[in-house]
């Protein structure tokens, strides 16, 4: 496994040339997007594509998102292209945001687990864009980690993740969103989020109308994928999730905890008292976002036990941060 360092404003043709080459011929490349790194390969490639699903440990039932350079790079993959998807790539890509339409045969089954769908998106970052241009494929990429475990936001958490699973690693930095993109299935009726990211209702109601509500649906309905799977986005630590009302009785159970010799951590929002190893985090939706996988592989490495966590506010700006959190704090099993 190599690891190149490529600048994430303007991309070096030779690296982004040996990462396209490695791709060419079947390989993995993590790369970093604007959302968290990507494991890639030639998503027309069923062999290549079974490799990402051997190195991430990934269950065959998850299907991949896969990613485009351009509208014209979607289209070629889907049976039809509806207004909205014409709405909603004007404005969203490149960008953090996964449309699910139905499938031409061209994209293999293992792609998409078997289903009729396929997820596509267009990333904004420039190395991600170059890549694809580069290689002129589309890049099936699941974030570049193994599977439960939490995204990568670092090269630095690709190579920990996965190691000499994956051929080259292209270091861009520190990624700017920090979340999963936002998917959208627009197959039914209406519009559908199927994982909450930073691009939320709010931006997306005044162009499309008004989302459906999950379960609605009739016909194919998708089948628990990644970010449906129960608990996902997941540190070592057990997490704890705990309201404003409850913030007394969690510093001294924190506390009391310390006092055991447990190593304790409390993520709290702007400046709630906290106990242990205290990380003040953003009161804004986007920033706390940027911030989120970065600070709990952080507590990861510093050998955090338990890390108590402030809810997050209501609203739907906040769906995205509260999804991750809450998936991130389901019991282990
Ligand atoms: O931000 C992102 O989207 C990152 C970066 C690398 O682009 N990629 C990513 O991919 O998160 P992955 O494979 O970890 O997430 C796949 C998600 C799942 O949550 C699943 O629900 C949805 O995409 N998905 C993929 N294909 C689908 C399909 N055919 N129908 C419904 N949902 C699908
Ligand atoms: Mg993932």
């Amino acid at each position: 496994m190599r690891v190149v360092t490529v600048s994430p404003v303007t991309p070096e043709p030779l690296a982004i040339e040996e990462a396209a080459a490695v791709l060419r011929r079947g390989g993995l490349v993590a790369f970093p997007t604007e959302t968290v790194y990507g494991l890639g390969a030639n998503a027309l490639d069923a062999n290549a594509v079974a490799g990402i699903f051997a190195a991430k440990g990934r269950p065959s039932f998850n299907p991949l998102i896969v990613h485009v350079p351009d509208e014209a790079g979607a289209r070629a993959l889907v049976r039809e292209w509806p207004e909205h998807a014409s709405v909603l790539a004007r404005r969203f890509w490149p960008g953090p945001l996964t449309l699910v339409l139905h499938k031409l045969a061209i994209v293999p089954d293992i792609v998409t687990a078997g289903i009729d769908s396929v997820a596509l998106r267009v990333p904004s970052h420039a190395i991600a864009l170059a890549l694809l241009r580069a290689s002129g494929l589309p890049l099936a990429a699941p974030s570049a980690n193994r599977s439960m475990a939490l995204s990568p936001t670092t090269a630095r958490h690709v190579e920990r993740s996965l190691g000499d699973r994956v051929d080259l690693i292209l270091d861009g930095g520190p990624t700017e969103v920090g979340i999963e993109s936002t998917v959208i299935d627009l197959r039914g009726r209406r519009p559908l989020i199927l994982r909450p990211g930073v691009i939320g209702v709010r931006e997306l109601e005044p162009l499309v109308g008004p989302l459906g509500e999950p379960n609605e649906e009739s016909g194919e309905s998708p089948r628990p994928a990644p970010g449906m799977l129960e608990r996902h986005y997941a540190p070592r630590a057990r997490l704890v999730l705990f309201a404003r009302e409850e913030a007394a009785g969690t510093l001294e159970e924190a506390r009391s905890f310390a006092a055991h010799g447990r190593e304790v951590a409390m993520l709290v929002l702007g400046e709630s008292a906290g106990a242990g190893r205290v990380v003040r985090m953003p009161r804004e939706a986007t920033r706390y976002a940027q911030r989120l996988y970065a600070t709990l592989h952080e507590l990861d490495d510093s050998g955090c036990e338990v890390v108590f966590v402030e809810r997050v506010p209501p609203g739907s700006d906040w769906d995205g941060v509260r999804d991750r959190l809450e998936r991130a704090a389901k019991s282990k099993s």
